[in-house]
Protein backbone atom coordinates (compact mmCIF):
# COMPACT_ATOMS: atom_id res chain seq x y z
CA UNK A 1 0.00 0.00 0.00
CA UNK A 2 1.52 3.34 -0.62
CA UNK A 3 2.06 5.52 2.04
CA UNK A 4 0.21 8.74 1.97
CA UNK A 5 1.49 10.15 5.33
CA UNK A 6 3.84 13.39 5.95
CA UNK A 7 7.61 12.65 6.29
CA UNK A 8 9.12 14.89 8.17
CA UNK A 9 8.28 18.17 9.90
CA UNK A 10 11.51 20.58 11.56
CA UNK A 11 10.23 22.00 15.05
CA UNK A 12 8.84 25.60 15.07
CA UNK A 13 5.89 26.65 16.13
CA UNK A 14 5.70 30.15 14.16
CA UNK A 15 6.52 30.01 10.32
CA UNK A 16 5.47 33.50 9.39
CA UNK A 17 8.34 35.17 10.12
CA UNK A 18 11.88 35.29 8.57
CA UNK A 19 13.07 33.15 10.71
CA UNK A 20 10.45 30.35 9.25
CA UNK A 21 11.68 26.85 9.30
CA UNK A 22 11.23 24.69 7.00
CA UNK A 23 8.63 22.19 6.34
CA UNK A 24 8.82 18.99 4.53
CA UNK A 25 6.17 17.48 2.94
CA UNK A 26 5.55 14.10 1.07
CA UNK A 27 4.01 14.38 -2.39
CA UNK A 28 2.54 11.28 -4.27
CA UNK A 29 0.68 10.79 -7.12
CA UNK A 30 -2.94 10.51 -7.13
CA UNK A 31 -2.44 7.49 -8.98
CA UNK A 32 -0.23 5.70 -6.51
CA UNK A 33 -3.15 3.68 -5.74
CA UNK A 34 -3.08 -0.35 -5.68
CA UNK A 35 -6.20 -0.66 -7.76
CA UNK A 36 -5.16 1.51 -10.49
CA UNK A 37 -2.41 0.20 -13.32
CA UNK A 38 0.30 2.27 -14.98
CA UNK A 39 -1.25 2.20 -18.13
CA UNK A 40 -4.26 2.70 -16.93
CA UNK A 41 -3.04 5.64 -15.44
CA UNK A 42 -1.76 6.86 -18.35
CA UNK A 43 -4.81 6.49 -20.49
CA UNK A 44 -7.16 8.06 -17.44
CA UNK A 45 -4.74 11.11 -17.05
CA UNK A 46 -4.15 11.89 -20.87
CA UNK A 47 -7.92 11.89 -21.53
CA UNK A 48 -8.49 15.16 -19.86
CA UNK A 49 -6.17 18.63 -19.50
CA UNK A 50 -5.15 18.58 -15.74
CA UNK A 51 -4.99 21.93 -16.05
CA UNK A 52 -5.03 23.29 -12.45
CA UNK A 53 -3.99 26.93 -12.97
CA UNK A 54 -6.46 29.46 -12.28
CA UNK A 55 -8.60 31.24 -14.67
CA UNK A 56 -10.24 33.19 -12.81
CA UNK A 57 -10.01 34.77 -9.42
CA UNK A 58 -11.35 38.45 -9.51
CA UNK A 59 -13.99 39.54 -7.26
CA UNK A 60 -17.35 40.78 -8.34
CA UNK A 61 -20.78 41.71 -6.84
CA UNK A 62 -20.42 43.71 -3.20
CA UNK A 63 -20.68 41.18 -0.62
CA UNK A 64 -23.73 41.66 1.43
CA UNK A 65 -24.85 40.42 5.14
CA UNK A 66 -24.48 36.48 5.42
CA UNK A 67 -24.38 35.89 1.49
CA UNK A 68 -21.90 38.16 -0.42
CA UNK A 69 -19.68 38.32 -3.61
CA UNK A 70 -20.13 35.92 -6.16
CA UNK A 71 -16.71 35.41 -8.00
CA UNK A 72 -18.60 33.34 -10.66
CA UNK A 73 -16.64 32.82 -14.13
CA UNK A 74 -17.44 30.55 -17.42
CA UNK A 75 -15.32 27.61 -17.47
CA UNK A 76 -15.77 24.25 -19.11
CA UNK A 77 -15.47 21.31 -16.87
CA UNK A 78 -14.66 17.80 -17.85
CA UNK A 79 -16.18 14.93 -15.85
CA UNK A 80 -15.89 11.08 -15.78
CA UNK A 81 -12.48 10.92 -15.90
CA UNK A 82 -10.34 8.63 -13.50
CA UNK A 83 -7.00 10.04 -12.20
CA UNK A 84 -5.50 12.85 -12.87
CA UNK A 85 -1.35 13.48 -12.94
CA UNK A 86 -1.44 15.48 -10.19
CA UNK A 87 0.92 15.45 -7.04
CA UNK A 88 -1.10 15.23 -3.69
CA UNK A 89 -0.04 16.66 -0.16
CA UNK A 90 -1.29 15.32 2.93
CA UNK A 91 -1.90 18.49 5.92
CA UNK A 92 -3.83 18.63 8.45
CA UNK A 93 -6.84 21.22 9.33
CA UNK A 94 -8.53 22.45 12.59
CA UNK A 95 -8.42 21.48 16.09
CA UNK A 96 -8.81 18.52 16.78
CA UNK A 97 -6.27 18.15 12.85
CA UNK A 98 -8.03 16.43 10.57
CA UNK A 99 -5.84 14.95 7.79
CA UNK A 100 -6.54 15.64 4.01
CA UNK A 101 -5.01 14.86 1.36
CA UNK A 102 -4.74 18.03 -1.73
CA UNK A 103 -3.75 18.78 -4.77
CA UNK A 104 -0.13 20.81 -5.19
CA UNK A 105 -0.80 23.47 -7.39
CA UNK A 106 1.85 26.31 -8.29
CA UNK A 107 -0.94 27.81 -10.69
CA UNK A 108 -3.16 28.86 -8.56
CA UNK A 109 -3.28 30.78 -4.74
CA UNK A 110 -6.01 29.65 -2.90
CA UNK A 111 -6.56 26.81 -0.70
CA UNK A 112 -9.40 24.80 -0.25
CA UNK A 113 -11.04 21.46 1.32
CA UNK A 114 -14.72 20.54 1.20
CA UNK A 115 -16.21 21.49 4.13
CA UNK A 116 -19.11 19.61 5.89
CA UNK A 117 -22.65 20.33 5.20
CA UNK A 118 -21.66 19.70 1.53
CA UNK A 119 -24.27 20.39 -0.87
CA UNK A 120 -28.30 19.78 -0.58
CA UNK A 121 -29.07 17.47 1.72
CA UNK A 122 -32.38 17.04 1.12
CA UNK A 123 -31.94 15.71 -2.52
CA UNK A 124 -29.25 13.44 -3.29
CA UNK A 125 -29.07 14.66 -6.98
CA UNK A 126 -28.23 18.56 -5.88
CA UNK A 127 -25.08 17.15 -3.79
CA UNK A 128 -22.37 18.96 -5.60
CA UNK A 129 -19.82 17.54 -3.24
CA UNK A 130 -17.74 15.47 -4.93
CA UNK A 131 -16.33 11.69 -3.09
CA UNK A 132 -13.47 12.37 -1.40
CA UNK A 133 -10.77 9.97 0.03
CA UNK A 134 -11.31 10.28 3.81
CA UNK A 135 -13.12 12.21 6.40
CA UNK A 136 -14.81 15.45 5.47
CA UNK A 137 -13.85 17.85 7.58
CA UNK A 138 -16.74 19.46 9.93
CA UNK A 139 -16.09 23.48 10.84
CA UNK A 140 -18.74 23.36 13.71
CA UNK A 141 -16.65 20.51 15.19
CA UNK A 142 -13.62 22.43 15.42
CA UNK A 143 -12.48 24.65 17.93
CA UNK A 144 -10.42 26.96 15.48
CA UNK A 145 -12.69 27.94 12.41
CA UNK A 146 -13.59 31.31 11.71
CA UNK A 147 -15.62 32.83 8.81
CA UNK A 148 -12.74 35.45 7.64
CA UNK A 149 -13.96 38.86 7.71
CA UNK A 150 -15.22 40.21 4.14
CA UNK A 151 -12.91 43.48 4.72
CA UNK A 152 -9.80 41.14 5.67
CA UNK A 153 -6.74 41.45 3.41
CA UNK A 154 -6.85 37.95 2.72
CA UNK A 155 -10.35 38.18 1.34
CA UNK A 156 -10.79 37.74 -2.25
CA UNK A 157 -13.65 40.03 -1.74
CA UNK A 158 -11.70 42.66 0.27
CA UNK A 159 -11.52 45.03 -2.46
CA UNK A 160 -15.36 45.08 -3.14
CA UNK A 161 -15.82 44.87 0.69
CA UNK A 162 -14.83 48.09 1.64
CA UNK A 163 -13.62 48.93 4.99
CA UNK A 164 -16.40 48.17 7.11
CA UNK A 165 -18.70 45.59 5.25
CA UNK A 166 -22.07 44.82 7.11
CA UNK A 167 -21.56 42.49 10.29
CA UNK A 168 -21.57 39.02 9.87
CA UNK A 169 -20.78 39.80 5.92
CA UNK A 170 -19.24 36.09 4.36
CA UNK A 171 -17.17 36.16 1.24
CA UNK A 172 -18.31 33.63 -1.34
CA UNK A 173 -16.36 32.04 -3.99
CA UNK A 174 -16.46 30.25 -7.25
CA UNK A 175 -12.79 29.51 -8.31
CA UNK A 176 -12.31 28.13 -11.88
CA UNK A 177 -9.41 26.32 -13.23
CA UNK A 178 -8.22 25.13 -16.40
CA UNK A 179 -10.12 22.26 -15.10
CA UNK A 180 -12.92 22.06 -13.15
CA UNK A 181 -14.42 24.41 -10.25
CA UNK A 182 -14.81 25.04 -6.49
CA UNK A 183 -17.42 26.79 -4.26
CA UNK A 184 -17.75 27.91 -1.13
CA UNK A 185 -16.95 30.57 1.78
CA UNK A 186 -13.76 32.03 2.67
CA UNK A 187 -12.41 31.23 6.23
CA UNK A 188 -9.21 30.60 8.23
CA UNK A 189 -8.31 28.06 10.69
CA UNK A 190 -5.43 26.12 11.81
CA UNK A 191 -3.14 24.13 9.57
CA UNK A 192 -1.32 21.29 10.76
CA UNK A 193 1.69 19.99 8.79
CA UNK A 194 3.17 16.84 10.34
CA UNK A 195 1.45 14.16 12.31
CA UNK A 196 1.03 12.71 15.21
CA UNK A 197 2.90 9.75 14.71
CA UNK A 198 5.60 11.73 12.73
CA UNK A 199 6.26 14.57 15.57
CA UNK A 200 6.57 17.68 15.99
CA UNK A 201 4.41 18.52 13.97
CA UNK A 202 3.52 22.28 13.00
CA UNK A 203 0.82 23.99 13.78
CA UNK A 204 -0.03 27.20 12.14
CA UNK A 205 -2.92 29.28 13.17
CA UNK A 206 -5.51 31.90 11.24
CA UNK A 207 -4.72 30.94 7.32
CA UNK A 208 -7.27 31.63 5.08
CA UNK A 209 -8.90 28.86 3.17
CA UNK A 210 -11.90 28.21 1.09
CA UNK A 211 -14.64 26.31 2.77
CA UNK A 212 -16.24 24.42 0.06
CA UNK A 213 -19.81 23.42 -0.29
CA UNK A 214 -19.84 23.05 -4.06
CA UNK A 215 -17.08 21.81 -6.24
CA UNK A 216 -17.02 19.98 -9.66
CA UNK A 217 -16.56 16.64 -9.89
CA UNK A 218 -12.90 16.73 -10.85
CA UNK A 219 -10.99 16.00 -7.80
CA UNK A 220 -11.10 12.54 -7.46
CA UNK A 221 -8.37 11.10 -5.52
CA UNK A 222 -7.99 14.20 -3.13
CA UNK A 223 -9.65 16.11 -0.83
CA UNK A 224 -9.12 19.99 -2.08
CA UNK A 225 -5.86 21.69 -3.83
CA UNK A 226 -3.02 23.90 -1.86
CA UNK A 227 -1.77 26.76 -3.59
CA UNK A 228 1.80 27.66 -3.86
CA UNK A 229 1.04 30.57 -6.34
CA UNK A 230 2.51 34.17 -6.21
CA UNK A 231 -0.11 35.56 -4.68
CA UNK A 232 -0.90 36.78 -1.19
CA UNK A 233 -3.67 33.76 -0.63
CA UNK A 234 -1.07 31.19 -1.43
CA UNK A 235 0.32 28.78 1.45
CA UNK A 236 3.51 30.08 0.02
CA UNK A 237 2.38 33.63 0.73
CA UNK A 238 0.52 33.05 4.03
CA UNK A 239 3.57 30.81 5.74
CA UNK A 240 6.10 33.81 4.63
CA UNK A 241 8.14 30.77 3.43
CA UNK A 242 10.16 33.04 0.80
CA UNK A 243 11.20 29.73 -1.27
CA UNK A 244 9.64 26.31 -1.65
CA UNK A 245 11.20 22.88 -3.89
CA UNK A 246 9.64 20.30 -5.25
CA UNK A 247 11.12 16.96 -6.33
CA UNK A 248 8.69 14.75 -8.49
CA UNK A 249 9.19 11.37 -8.86
CA UNK A 250 8.93 9.22 -12.01
CA UNK A 251 5.79 9.04 -13.30
CA UNK A 252 5.18 5.55 -13.64
CA UNK A 253 6.53 5.00 -10.15
CA UNK A 254 3.99 4.61 -7.97
CA UNK A 255 5.92 3.52 -4.86
CA UNK A 256 8.13 6.32 -4.30
CA UNK A 257 7.20 9.70 -1.94
CA UNK A 258 8.46 13.27 -3.54
CA UNK A 259 9.27 15.82 -1.59
CA UNK A 260 7.81 19.25 -1.29
CA UNK A 261 10.45 21.56 1.10
CA UNK A 262 8.64 25.05 2.12
CA UNK A 263 10.73 27.85 3.89
CA UNK A 264 14.13 28.92 3.74
CA UNK A 265 16.11 26.08 4.03
CA UNK A 266 14.64 24.62 0.61
CA UNK A 267 17.05 26.67 -0.93
CA UNK A 268 19.76 25.21 0.67
CA UNK A 269 18.59 22.35 0.56
CA UNK A 270 18.79 22.68 -3.48
CA UNK A 271 20.84 19.99 -4.28
CA UNK A 272 21.14 17.24 -7.46
CA UNK A 273 23.11 14.96 -9.73
CA UNK A 274 24.25 17.50 -11.83
CA UNK A 275 25.08 21.50 -12.17
CA UNK A 276 22.55 23.86 -10.54
CA UNK A 277 20.87 26.37 -13.19
CA UNK A 278 19.04 29.42 -12.58
CA UNK A 279 16.69 31.77 -14.31
CA UNK A 280 14.90 34.67 -13.37
CA UNK A 281 11.24 34.92 -12.72
CA UNK A 282 9.43 37.34 -15.66
CA UNK A 283 7.21 39.91 -14.28
CA UNK A 284 3.79 38.83 -15.40
CA UNK A 285 0.77 40.89 -15.45
CA UNK A 286 -0.35 42.32 -12.18
CA UNK A 287 -4.31 40.70 -13.26
CA UNK A 288 -5.84 38.07 -11.90
CA UNK A 289 -5.29 35.32 -12.36
CA UNK A 290 -1.83 35.73 -14.56
CA UNK A 291 -0.72 37.57 -10.96
CA UNK A 292 -0.69 34.47 -9.70
CA UNK A 293 2.01 32.60 -12.59
CA UNK A 294 5.50 32.09 -12.38
CA UNK A 295 6.54 33.22 -15.55
CA UNK A 296 9.70 32.19 -17.33
CA UNK A 297 12.00 33.29 -20.19
CA UNK A 298 11.78 30.48 -22.38
CA UNK A 299 14.26 31.29 -25.41
CA UNK A 300 14.58 28.00 -27.54
CA UNK A 301 14.25 24.47 -27.62
CA UNK A 302 16.93 21.93 -28.39
CA UNK A 303 16.26 18.31 -29.61
CA UNK A 304 19.73 16.43 -29.53
CA UNK A 305 22.27 19.39 -30.66
CA UNK A 306 19.52 20.59 -33.13
CA UNK A 307 18.08 23.90 -31.71
CA UNK A 308 14.71 24.01 -33.60
CA UNK A 309 13.80 27.18 -35.52
CA UNK A 310 11.50 28.55 -33.05
CA UNK A 311 9.67 32.03 -33.74
CA UNK A 312 11.54 34.20 -31.24
CA UNK A 313 8.23 36.02 -29.58
CA UNK A 314 6.51 32.21 -29.60
CA UNK A 315 6.74 32.70 -25.73
CA UNK A 316 6.22 36.25 -25.52
CA UNK A 317 4.09 38.15 -23.04
CA UNK A 318 1.77 40.68 -24.71
CA UNK A 319 0.49 43.72 -23.53
CA UNK A 320 -2.85 42.35 -23.18
CA UNK A 321 -1.59 39.99 -20.79
CA UNK A 322 -1.88 36.89 -23.17
CA UNK A 323 0.74 34.90 -23.97
CA UNK A 324 3.82 34.11 -22.14
CA UNK A 325 5.21 30.86 -20.71
CA UNK A 326 4.66 29.68 -16.91
CA UNK A 327 6.06 26.39 -14.78
CA UNK A 328 2.72 24.80 -13.23
CA UNK A 329 3.03 21.73 -10.98
CA UNK A 330 -0.74 21.52 -11.15
CA UNK A 331 -0.59 21.22 -14.95
CA UNK A 332 0.79 17.28 -15.95
CA UNK A 333 1.40 17.51 -20.24
CA UNK A 334 3.42 20.42 -21.14
CA UNK A 335 1.66 23.13 -23.72
CA UNK A 336 3.49 24.93 -26.39
CA UNK A 337 2.23 27.68 -28.56
CA UNK A 338 1.42 25.74 -32.06
CA UNK A 339 4.25 27.40 -33.63
CA UNK A 340 6.96 26.34 -31.32
CA UNK A 341 5.08 23.04 -30.76
CA UNK A 342 4.94 21.98 -34.98
CA UNK A 343 8.90 22.46 -34.56
CA UNK A 344 9.07 19.97 -31.49
CA UNK A 345 6.39 17.54 -33.05
CA UNK A 346 8.68 17.80 -36.50
CA UNK A 347 12.07 16.86 -34.69
CA UNK A 348 10.67 14.16 -32.84
CA UNK A 349 9.10 12.66 -35.55
CA UNK A 350 12.10 12.48 -38.35
CA UNK A 351 13.96 10.97 -35.40
CA UNK A 352 11.39 8.36 -35.01
CA UNK A 353 9.43 8.03 -38.02
CA UNK A 354 12.10 5.87 -39.88
CA UNK A 355 12.12 3.29 -36.65
CA UNK A 356 8.81 2.86 -35.63
CA UNK A 357 5.13 3.01 -37.34
CA UNK A 358 2.58 5.95 -36.82
CA UNK A 359 -0.14 5.38 -34.39
CA UNK A 360 -2.87 6.70 -35.87
CA UNK A 361 -6.92 7.14 -35.33
CA UNK A 362 -9.18 6.93 -32.04
CA UNK A 363 -7.49 3.25 -31.16
CA UNK A 364 -4.32 4.94 -28.99
CA UNK A 365 -6.88 6.97 -27.28
CA UNK A 366 -4.49 8.92 -25.56
CA UNK A 367 -5.46 12.65 -27.46
CA UNK A 368 -1.78 13.13 -27.83
CA UNK A 369 -1.15 14.18 -31.16
CA UNK A 370 2.10 12.26 -32.26
CA UNK A 371 2.30 8.37 -31.29
CA UNK A 372 3.99 5.64 -32.74
CA UNK A 373 3.13 1.80 -32.14
CA UNK A 374 5.37 -0.44 -29.73
CA UNK A 375 5.10 -3.85 -30.05
CA UNK A 376 4.85 -5.58 -26.87
CA UNK A 377 7.97 -6.61 -24.93
CA UNK A 378 10.17 -4.50 -27.48
CA UNK A 379 11.67 -1.61 -25.66
CA UNK A 380 11.49 1.57 -27.09
CA UNK A 381 14.36 3.23 -29.04
CA UNK A 382 17.35 5.31 -27.32
CA UNK A 383 16.34 9.10 -28.21
CA UNK A 384 18.29 12.73 -27.60
CA UNK A 385 17.35 14.42 -24.56
CA UNK A 386 15.36 17.85 -25.57
CA UNK A 387 16.70 20.77 -23.68
CA UNK A 388 14.61 23.43 -23.03
CA UNK A 389 16.66 27.13 -23.12
CA UNK A 390 15.85 29.53 -20.50
CA UNK A 391 17.41 32.93 -19.93
CA UNK A 392 20.39 33.46 -18.34
CA UNK A 393 21.94 30.00 -20.12
CA UNK A 394 19.65 28.34 -18.24
CA UNK A 395 19.18 24.84 -19.87
CA UNK A 396 16.63 22.03 -18.40
CA UNK A 397 17.81 18.96 -19.98
CA UNK A 398 14.85 16.58 -20.35
CA UNK A 399 15.98 12.77 -20.65
CA UNK A 400 13.38 10.85 -23.14
CA UNK A 401 11.30 9.93 -20.39
CA UNK A 402 10.39 13.34 -19.79
CA UNK A 403 8.90 14.08 -23.17
CA UNK A 404 7.77 10.81 -24.29
CA UNK A 405 4.88 8.78 -22.73
CA UNK A 406 4.68 5.21 -22.75
CA UNK A 407 1.17 4.09 -23.33
CA UNK A 408 -0.86 1.02 -23.86
CA UNK A 409 1.24 -0.39 -27.24
CA UNK A 410 1.72 3.54 -27.70
CA UNK A 411 4.54 6.04 -27.16
CA UNK A 412 3.52 10.09 -27.53
CA UNK A 413 5.09 13.25 -27.57
CA UNK A 414 4.14 14.11 -23.96
CA UNK A 415 3.32 17.50 -25.07
CA UNK A 416 0.14 19.43 -26.67
CA UNK A 417 -0.16 22.84 -28.86
CA UNK A 418 -1.98 25.62 -28.02
CA UNK A 419 -3.37 28.55 -30.37
CA UNK A 420 -0.87 31.31 -31.28
CA UNK A 421 -1.28 33.89 -28.52
CA UNK A 422 -2.36 31.17 -25.82
CA UNK A 423 0.13 31.15 -22.63
CA UNK A 424 1.97 27.80 -22.89
CA UNK A 425 3.15 25.98 -19.61
CA UNK A 426 5.75 23.89 -18.63
CA UNK A 427 3.71 20.58 -16.85
CA UNK A 428 5.28 18.53 -13.95
CA UNK A 429 5.59 15.62 -16.54
CA UNK A 430 8.45 17.55 -17.62
CA UNK A 431 9.74 18.08 -14.15
CA UNK A 432 10.58 13.97 -13.49
CA UNK A 433 13.55 13.80 -11.40
CA UNK A 434 14.23 17.50 -11.45
CA UNK A 435 14.71 19.38 -8.04
CA UNK A 436 13.22 22.38 -8.43
CA UNK A 437 13.54 25.54 -6.45
CA UNK A 438 11.47 28.55 -6.57
CA UNK A 439 13.01 31.28 -4.87
CA UNK A 440 10.09 34.00 -4.76
CA UNK A 441 12.34 36.27 -2.64
CA UNK A 442 15.23 36.52 -5.22
CA UNK A 443 12.71 36.17 -8.10
CA UNK A 444 14.52 32.98 -9.37
CA UNK A 445 13.63 29.29 -10.43
CA UNK A 446 16.69 26.97 -9.93
CA UNK A 447 17.23 23.44 -11.07
CA UNK A 448 19.05 20.57 -11.39
CA UNK A 449 18.87 17.45 -12.44
CA UNK A 450 18.23 14.94 -9.74
CA UNK A 451 17.47 10.97 -8.26
CA UNK A 452 13.96 12.78 -6.44
CA UNK A 453 13.26 8.88 -4.97
CA UNK A 454 16.29 9.04 -2.97
CA UNK A 455 16.32 12.69 -1.60
C1 LIG B 1 -19.04 28.03 -10.47
O1 LIG B 1 -18.62 28.34 -11.79
C2 LIG B 1 -18.76 27.28 -12.72
C3 LIG B 1 -18.15 27.72 -14.01
O2 LIG B 1 -18.70 28.90 -14.42
C4 LIG B 1 -20.25 26.93 -12.85
O3 LIG B 1 -20.41 25.87 -13.77
C5 LIG B 1 -20.77 26.51 -11.51
O4 LIG B 1 -22.16 26.24 -11.57
C6 LIG B 1 -20.52 27.61 -10.47
N1 LIG B 1 -20.90 27.07 -9.17
C7 LIG B 1 -21.56 27.78 -8.26
C8 LIG B 1 -21.91 27.08 -7.00
O5 LIG B 1 -21.85 28.94 -8.43
C1 LIG C 1 -14.69 9.52 -8.93
O1 LIG C 1 -14.61 8.22 -8.41
C2 LIG C 1 -15.86 7.57 -8.34
C3 LIG C 1 -15.66 6.22 -7.69
O2 LIG C 1 -14.40 6.06 -7.21
C4 LIG C 1 -16.44 7.43 -9.73
O3 LIG C 1 -17.70 6.83 -9.64
C5 LIG C 1 -16.56 8.79 -10.34
O4 LIG C 1 -17.00 8.67 -11.67
C6 LIG C 1 -15.23 9.47 -10.33
N1 LIG C 1 -15.39 10.79 -10.85
C7 LIG C 1 -14.48 11.36 -11.62
C8 LIG C 1 -14.75 12.72 -12.07
O5 LIG C 1 -13.46 10.81 -11.96
C1 LIG D 1 -23.02 26.85 0.32
O1 LIG D 1 -23.02 27.75 1.41
C2 LIG D 1 -23.61 29.02 1.12
C3 LIG D 1 -23.42 29.93 2.32
O2 LIG D 1 -23.81 29.32 3.48
C4 LIG D 1 -25.06 28.82 0.74
O3 LIG D 1 -25.62 30.09 0.40
C5 LIG D 1 -25.14 27.88 -0.45
O4 LIG D 1 -26.48 27.60 -0.75
C6 LIG D 1 -24.44 26.56 -0.14
N1 LIG D 1 -24.42 25.76 -1.36
C7 LIG D 1 -24.81 24.51 -1.37
C8 LIG D 1 -24.70 23.81 -2.70
O5 LIG D 1 -25.17 23.94 -0.38
C1 LIG E 1 5.77 -1.11 -6.04
O1 LIG E 1 5.33 -1.88 -4.92
C2 LIG E 1 4.57 -3.01 -5.27
C3 LIG E 1 4.02 -3.65 -4.00
O2 LIG E 1 4.96 -3.54 -2.96
C4 LIG E 1 5.42 -3.98 -6.10
O3 LIG E 1 4.66 -5.08 -6.48
C5 LIG E 1 5.92 -3.23 -7.35
O4 LIG E 1 6.78 -4.05 -8.08
C6 LIG E 1 6.64 -1.96 -6.96
N1 LIG E 1 6.93 -1.20 -8.17
C7 LIG E 1 8.10 -0.63 -8.41
C8 LIG E 1 8.23 0.12 -9.68
O5 LIG E 1 9.04 -0.71 -7.63
C1 LIG F 1 14.31 36.89 -22.61
O1 LIG F 1 15.68 36.61 -22.79
C2 LIG F 1 16.23 37.19 -23.96
C3 LIG F 1 17.64 36.65 -24.12
O2 LIG F 1 18.39 36.89 -22.96
C4 LIG F 1 16.16 38.71 -23.84
O3 LIG F 1 16.64 39.29 -25.03
C5 LIG F 1 14.71 39.13 -23.63
O4 LIG F 1 14.63 40.51 -23.40
C6 LIG F 1 14.11 38.40 -22.44
N1 LIG F 1 12.69 38.68 -22.35
C7 LIG F 1 12.11 39.09 -21.22
C8 LIG F 1 10.65 39.30 -21.28
O5 LIG F 1 12.73 39.25 -20.19
C1 LIG G 1 -2.36 21.36 -33.15
O1 LIG G 1 -1.64 20.50 -34.05
C2 LIG G 1 -2.47 19.75 -34.92
C3 LIG G 1 -1.61 18.85 -35.77
O2 LIG G 1 -0.31 18.75 -35.34
C4 LIG G 1 -3.28 20.69 -35.80
O3 LIG G 1 -4.16 19.93 -36.58
C5 LIG G 1 -4.07 21.65 -34.91
O4 LIG G 1 -4.73 22.58 -35.73
C6 LIG G 1 -3.16 22.37 -33.95
N1 LIG G 1 -3.94 23.18 -33.04
C7 LIG G 1 -3.71 24.47 -32.83
C8 LIG G 1 -4.55 25.12 -31.81
O5 LIG G 1 -2.86 25.09 -33.44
Amino acid sequence: MASFSVLLILACTILASDAAAAVRVGLTRIHADPEVTASEFVRGALRRDMHRHARFAREQLAPSSAAAAGLTVGAPTQKDLRNGGEYIMTLSIGTPPLSYRAIADTGSDLIWTQCAPCGDTVTDTDNQCFKQSGCLYNPSSSTTFGVLPCNSPLSMCAAMAGPSPPPGCACMYNQTYGTGWTAGVQSVETFTFGSSSTPPAVRVPNIAFGCSNASSNDWNGSAGLVGLGRGSMSLVSQLGAGAFSYCLTPFQDANSTSTLLLGPSAAAALKGTGPVRSTPFVAGPSKAPMSTYYYLNLTGISVGETALAIPPDAFSLRADGTGGLIIDSGTTITTLVDSAYQQVRAAVRSLLVTRLPLAHGPDHSTGLDLCFALKASTPPPAMPSMTLHFEGGADMVLPVENYMILGSGVWCLAMRNQTVGAMSMVGNYQQQNIHVLYDVRKETLSFAPAVCSSL
